[in-house]
């Protein structure tokens, strides 16, 4: 990677080349996230590069280009659809980092107002990560939707947005002006985008990187025949052009869309100060991996309007309101090498070894690349930079390889015909009862691999199993490696042989009298357990929790279970 210098330090030839090279680089981003829905850096990455640019523009404001990133928004049209002028600009908010931020936030909407001490309400309402709409309403009833589009004029999909069981083609209620512009999120929540692509998959046809692109798309389609059969959904936060004023506050005004027959965000608050923004923040984070949608932030808006209106507009996003965004939870890393890991039931897992880097304030190291034809769909290949991806306590997935020209790639990753272990025993595909195959590859060793021996003990002892403390994967592994415990039945006559060996327990590396003491009582203490937790200890393949539960009523104990295994 080429070094990158403060800005302190540029010249100011460097400066204006570093502009000229981050104009076409953001004109690219922005081409391929807006006109073909398909981005190739992260959210994080991008406002990265746009914040380089406002800072150099910042020290070399006569180096400010005709065409500079940060005079834009959005992007412009794509050319299939007729541009709608909006009533009032679609403008951008301002993005805040840090609880810093949202406090500085706060002291400058007092500051401005010259407010003091006295009381200042916001909504705090969650950032869905969809794409903007707007909606022009004549007399209650639908009449223009439009897209974001360049901020001033968008594209017209008024066939499309009417496809949405969310977007009232008439108002209900009462109380609207006779001429308004409805503005909101259109997204697609976590399952239909699971559902969308899965059918995609199985169809042949293009999948999407993640929802919003995915509403994007299905927005975005020349026959809204195609968009009626995509699950869209709409959630009102704002409007552009009014005939007459509809409400006091933000918080009213939302009361009042919702009244007129549009979905709100129900995690939207109304709080106080600094304080209710930092509050209101750590409760969305909170409730973010439980939402069945994304959202990227937190959205703080003044809530009195005459309040907002005296707080005006800095060139391309509002003073009364700032978006609070989450940390990245994709980045860019290396895929330093594939391990191929054997699971209990001899299926085999790609897992990507990362170089080691942060996302949304974890550290990633290994993600999941699924199987064999995930890989090369993705085509991902070792040493590639790829984009990891976070979500809540999943595991990292892989999003693909960042491709860059003129940069030589390994060659495609060949998948291996054969198990890592030293039996090496052949990989088979496996197939479904029809005889189909299906994405799974299996070692075919069974209880003759060593890995697979080692997972079924540790599925053995694990929680729901035996529950046996004190053996931990390592301390297993070690046992194992060492001859003591090559089986199940091993575990229980550890102590016994411990007790006729030369070499103790208590003497090896990371163990102590102690632990050697408390894992025997654990182990003494799990020589009776219930049928059902015994028969899922197994680890039979299609035996999970609750087949194992049915089985033990239907055998009724251990006798019978026996006599019907013999
Ligand atoms: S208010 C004047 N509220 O974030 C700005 N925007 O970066 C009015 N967004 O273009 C926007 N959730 O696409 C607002 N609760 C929310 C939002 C929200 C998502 C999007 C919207 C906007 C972008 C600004």
């Amino acid at each position: 990677m080429p070094e990158i210098k403060p800005v302190a330090d540029l010249s100011e030839a460097e400066a204006a080349e570093a502009l000229a090279r981050l104009a076409d680089e953001l004109a690219g981003h922005d081409l391929r996230y807006f006109q073909q829905d398909a981005p190739s850096v992260s959210d994080a990455e991008y406002d990265a590069l746009k914040r380089r640019n406002s800072e150099i523009e910042a020290r070399f404001p006569h180096l400010i280009r005709e065409n500079s990133p940060s005079m834009r928004i959005g992007a412009a049209r794509a050319e299939k659809f007729s541009p709608v002028e909006h009533g009032t600009p679609m403008l951008s908010l301002d993005n805040a980092f840090s609880s810093e931020d949202s406090v500085e936030f706060d002291a400058r909407v007092r500051r401005f107002l010259r407010l003091g001490d006295e009381p200042v309400f916001y909504t705090a309402e969650p950032k869905i990560d969809g794409l903007s709409a707007s909606l022009r309403y004549e007399r209650g009833v639908l009449v223009q939707g439009a897209t974001r589009g360049d901020g001033r004029v968008g594209e017209d999909v008024t066939e499309n947005l009417r496809t949405l069981a969310e977007i009232p083609q008439r108002l209900k209620g009462s109380g609207w002006p006779e001429v308004i512009e409805v503005r909101g999120e259109v997204y697609l929540g976590h399952a239909d985008f699971a559902a969308l692509n899965a059918a995609a998959v199985e169809a042949g046809t293009r999948t999407y990187a993640n929802p919003r692109n995915a509403a994007a798309g299905s927005l975005r389609q020349l026959d809204s025949k195609i968009t009626a059969q995509r699950p869209l959904r709409f959630f009102a936060y704002a409007w552009g052009l009014l005939s007459a004023p509809f409400a006091a506050t933000q918080w009213e005004a939302l009361e009042a869309l919702r009244e007129w027959g549009f979905q709100v965000t129900p995690q939207a608050q109304r709080v106080e100060n600094a304080e209710g923004l930092l509050a209101a923040y750590a409760a969305m984070e909170v409730e973010r991996p439980r939402l069945s949608f994304d959202i990227d932030g937190v959205v703080y808006k003044v809530d009195r309007l005459d309040w907002q209106s005296r707080l005006g507009f800095v060139s391309r996003s509002p003073r009364w309101a700032i978006a609070r965004k989450f940390p990245a939870q994709q980045a860019r890393t290396i895929l330093e090498a594939i391990d191929i890991q054997v699971g209990r039931t001899g299926a085999i897992t790609p897992v990507a070894r990362l170089h080691p880097v942060t996302v949304g304030g974890v550290v990633v190291e290994n993600a999941t690349l699924h199987n064999a034809d995930e890989i090369a769909r993705k085509d991902v290949r070792i040493g590639d930079t790829v984009i990891v991806q976070r979500a809540g306590d999943v595991i990292p997935q892989i999003i693909g390889p960042v491709i860059e020209e003129g940069v030589e790639r390994a060659a495609p990753y060949e998948f291996p015909t054969h198990c890592p272990c030293p039996l090496q025993t052949p990989l088979a595909r496996e197939t479904t009862g029809a005889g189909a195959e299906t994405v799974v590859r299996r070692c075919t060793g069974e209880f003759a691999c060593p890995f697979q021996r080692v997972e079924h003990l540790k599925h053995f002892v694990s929680r729901r199993a035996f529950d046996i403390e004190g053996l931990g994967e390592k301390q297993l592994q070690g046992l194992f490696d060492d001859g003591l415990i090559r089986e199940p039945a091993d575990i229980f006559t550890l102590e016994a042989r411990d007790a006729t060996s030369l070499k103790k327990l208590k003497d090896r590396e990371g163990s102590g009298e102690t632990s050697v003491k408390n894992l025997f009582a654990a182990i003494e203490a799990r020589r009776r357990i219930g049928l059902d937790r015994f028969i899922y200890g197994l680890g039979i393949r299609h035996i999970g929790e609750t087949t194992a539960i049915v089985l033990a009523r239907g055998y009724g104990g251990a006798e019978a279970f026996l006599a019907a295994m013999d």
